[in-house]
């Protein structure tokens, strides 16, 4: 019988192995909790953040093979990256296996170390054309079409699925071996099906038994899990319940950087109020450089700035000023003001219960809807 502190032991444990390095086919990552491909969110300015707090690995947001192919404006601006990025993932999606070939032979090309299939998103403009989530019903051609994205590089390869389609139809065991034997290096599982709103818990459970049943296929495959990570201690439990080698961060990084320093071992998930003006403008100043000093770019923050309205004391009534902040002066002025009421050492979430913390949080209201990573699908 394992007792609870022995629990708490173990996953302290699993949770200081996310720490250590992975090696990943010819890349060394410094430590195994990611950022996730977030759409309209991690961009380059976003990505450098959590990379400069300590994250292993970061990805652009979803793609569509459909408007890559087409060299989309909007699409082609999204492949860009940022000097200091050494190693970047990028992501796509694709409604067949020719379109994923071809789009993932572009993406080697234009020199990103990994490439990952999106078969997750179940945003309806997405799912309708046959891309993302709709990719999860048929077992043979999932393979098919991981097989022709293998084909096309010899980068690392990776693919993010969800448990199935509905609650009626989890194939997550078959689709994983189907992904192993395709010859994907790495596997993401988020643990819900395309149905499946925030509301529902990840299933841990289901997620492990999409990894097993890819071990069984390849024992070298590289595991991620993914759902519910939203602060640091929820990466040991997925740990400790799945036995995967390492944590893919969603919701849980918006606004919220840190959450990668304290998975990395090197420091606290919540930031002084001295750390967060510093990481807030250092954040406002990689906008600027990204996209100019605009009025988009003002705009761009403001979904940023809002996540990052959250845990202090009245931090909560910088949101409806942030939500119509016209410039990046502007949102610079607002966060230093805020930032001198408060002693330069608290804490966030000092004297909060974390429970209160999350009902204030935005990012805890939100619904699938925000789940979409559309990009430039509609467009091309
Ligand atoms: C704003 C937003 C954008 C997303 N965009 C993508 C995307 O481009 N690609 C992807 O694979 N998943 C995307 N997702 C899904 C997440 O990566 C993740 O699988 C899901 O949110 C579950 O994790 P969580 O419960 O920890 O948030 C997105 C989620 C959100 C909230």
């Amino acid at each position: 019988m394992v007792d609870s502190r022995q629990l708490r032991e173990y996953v302290l444990f699993v949770s200081a192995m996310l720490s250590t390095p992975l090696q990943y086919g010819p890349l060394t990552l410094r430590n195994r909790a990611f950022l996730a491909p977030l759409a309209g969110v991690s961009d380059v300015p976003f990505r450098r953040i959590c990379q400069e707090l300590g994250a292993g690995l970061t990805f652009v947001e979803m793609l569509s093979a459909i408007a890559l192919l087409v060299q989309n404006d909007r699409t082609i601006q999204m492949l860009s990256r940022h000097p200091s990025e050494k190693i970047l993932g990028v992501q796509v999606t694709g409604p067949d296996a020719d379109r994923i070939q071809r789009s993932v032979r572009l993406l080697d090309q234009s020199h990103f170390e990994t490439i990952d299939i999106n078969m997750g998103c179940p945003a309806r403009k997405v799912v309708g054309s046959g891309n993302g989530s709709a990719l999860l019903k048929d077992t043979a051609r999932l393979e098919d079409i991981v097989a022709a994205a293998r084909a096309a590089t010899t980068r690392p390869l990776s693919v993010k699925i969800r448990l199935g389609f509905t609650a009626d139809a989890i194939n997550v065991e078959a689709n994983t071996a189907a992904i192993a034997r395709a010859g994907a290096d790495m596997l993401t599982i988020h643990g819900r099906t395309r149905e499946d709103t925030y509301a529902i818990r990840v299933s841990l459970p289901g997620i492990a038994a999409g990894f097993a049943a890819a071990r069984a296929v390849n024992p070298k495959i590289i595991t991620i899990g993914n759902g519910d990570l939203m602060e640091a201690a929820d990466a040991g439990k997925m740990a400790q319940a799945t036995g995967c080698d390492g944590v893919m961060v969603s919701r849980g990084a918006l606004g919220n950087p840190w959450i990668f320093r304290a998975l990395a071992g090197e420091g606290s998930e919540d930031p002084t109020i001295a750390e967060w003006e510093e990481t807030v403008l250092r954040h406002l100043d990689y906008h600027e450089e990204h996209y100019g000093d605009t009025e988009i770019a003002a705009r761009l923050t403001r979904k940023h700035l809002l996540w990052y309205a959250s845990g202090f004391p009245h931090i909560h009534r910088l949101r409806e000023v942030f939500n119509t902040v016209p410039s990046l002066a502007e949102a610079r002025r607002i966060v230093s003001e805020f930032a001198k009421t408060l002693p330069s050492d608290l804490r966030r979430g000092e004297d909060l219960p974390r429970e209160a913390l999350a009902s204030a949080d935005p990012k805890y209201q939100m619904d699938r809807q925000l789940d979409r990573g559309v990009g430039a699908l509609g467009e091309a």
